[in-house]
């Protein structure tokens, strides 16, 4: 089951449009180019998480983008109407938890106008399967360095922009080669992110509990999910550290996650092939401080 809702500028709460059939222009430059940006969100029991800051961030892809976008009023009020019609539609526990996708596409060819809309369904049962259960991880050359944000801002690399084909393609590769899901390297060797997820590392010394991830700098999407752990945590007497990072970190860590919205937390279990130290106690810790997060 999935809910259609798009930012039509005749329908102040968003046009419902039915999923079954087509709905695009075929000379989108969303579907022609990948032009265009979107997020993902997770809506649990009809209440979407982390809504300011999911719409802080596709304004900050729509800059890098150079691309216009509804107001977050708009945003906002079709989100709701893509869960109550979701919430109408169908009823039961499986519905409990929904992923919630904003996306925007620089519109048709020549039409100067970008297509934005609001997409609601539930989520995949792998994903909360992986969740669970945890992740066995490569590690990938992304083949850029990690400055190269800085110095090439046209490949985007700090914007979530639709074009995603190479971050599916790395999770393929990894599920080719028996795993589940990919940790990027830069180049010069530091830990980047996952294809769809931020990197989180825990080390304990003397007591002390530190959660590490990458440093932003290093061209990376900012993530919401880590952001947003880090407060709750710095809250709850965890220090926090910011990269840079490199592999043997998270061989020599006392636990190693992979965060993102809908997935929430999964520990990662091996890592190229080896054994990552087990972590059932800290990862019950940190999934508690997830679901604080609202
Ligand atoms: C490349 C990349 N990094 C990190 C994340 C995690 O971001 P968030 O926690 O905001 O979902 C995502 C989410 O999809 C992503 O695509």
């Amino acid at each position: 089951m999935t809910v259609l809702v798009f930012l039509d500028p005749a329908y102040d709460d968003g046009r419902i449009a039915d999923a079954s059939v087509p709905q695009l222009m075929a000379t989108d430059l969303g579907a022609t180019r990948g032009d265009g940006i979107f997020e993902s969100l997770l809506a649990l029991n009809g209440e979407a998480r982390k809504v300011q800051a999911h719409l802080d961030r596709l304004g900050s892809s729509a800059l890098a983008l150079n691309l216009a976008l509804p107001s977050q009023d708009a945003w906002r009020r079709a989100i709701a109407t893509a869960l109550d019609a979701y919430a109408a539609t169908t009823a039961g526990p499986a519905d409990a938890e929904l992923a919630v996708k904003l996306l925007v596409t620089r519109g048709v060819e020549g039409a100067d106008a970008p297509t934005a809309w609001v997409q609601v369904a539930p989520v995949p049962a792998r994903t909360q399967r992986q969740r669970r259960e945890g992740l066995s991880v490569l590690l990938l050359d992304r083949g850029y360095d990690s400055t190269v944000a800085q110095r090439a801002p046209w490949l985007l690399m700090g914007a979530k922009s639709l074009s995603y084909a190479v971050n599916m393609a790395a999770v393929r590769y990894a599920q080719a080669h028996g795993a589940d899901d990919v940790i990027f390297t830069s180049s010069d060797g530091k830990v980047l992110e996952g294809p769809t997820s931020t990197v989180l590392l825990a080390r304990v010394r003397d007591g002390v509990k530190t959660l590490l991830t990458p440093q932003l700098e290093s061209g990376i999407l900012p993530g919401t999910s880590q952001s947003a752990l880090f407060s709750v945590a710095k809250a709850a007497g965890w220090d926090l550290g910011y990269g840079p990072l490199v592999p043997a970190d998270l061989f020599d860590a006392d636990g190693v996650w992979l965060i993102s919205s809908i997935r929430l937390l999964a520990p990662v279990n091996s890592l190229a092939g080896r054994q990552i130290a087990p972590a059932a106690g800290l990862t019950a810790e940190l999934t508690e401080l997830v679901a604080k997060i609202s």
